[in-house]
């Protein structure tokens, strides 16, 4: 059972998404833009051949933050 959650928002003019993921679990990451559960991977590269699939991250430290679209 996935325990992460994420939450975008606006912030100085930009869409920003906050992960929250806990020790031990991983998460994949859409680096395609189909997924229809961005920014979570939905499988949606697959339909497509053009060499994309997901950035996964496994956590092995207690908490992580990732901040997209940093800069
Ligand atoms: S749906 Fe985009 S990488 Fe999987």
């Amino acid at each position: 059972m996935p325990q992460h959650h994420y939450e975008t928002f606006e912030k100085n003019g930009h869409i920003r998404t906050h992960v929250t993921v806990v020790q031990g679990e991983a998460i994949s990451l859409c680096r395609c833009w189909r997924s229809d559960n961005f920014p979570l991977c939905d499988g949606s590269h697959k339909k497509v051949d053009d060499g994309k699939g997901p950035a996964v991250i496994h956590v092995d430290c207690e908490k992580h933050f990732l901040d997209q679209d940093e800069g």
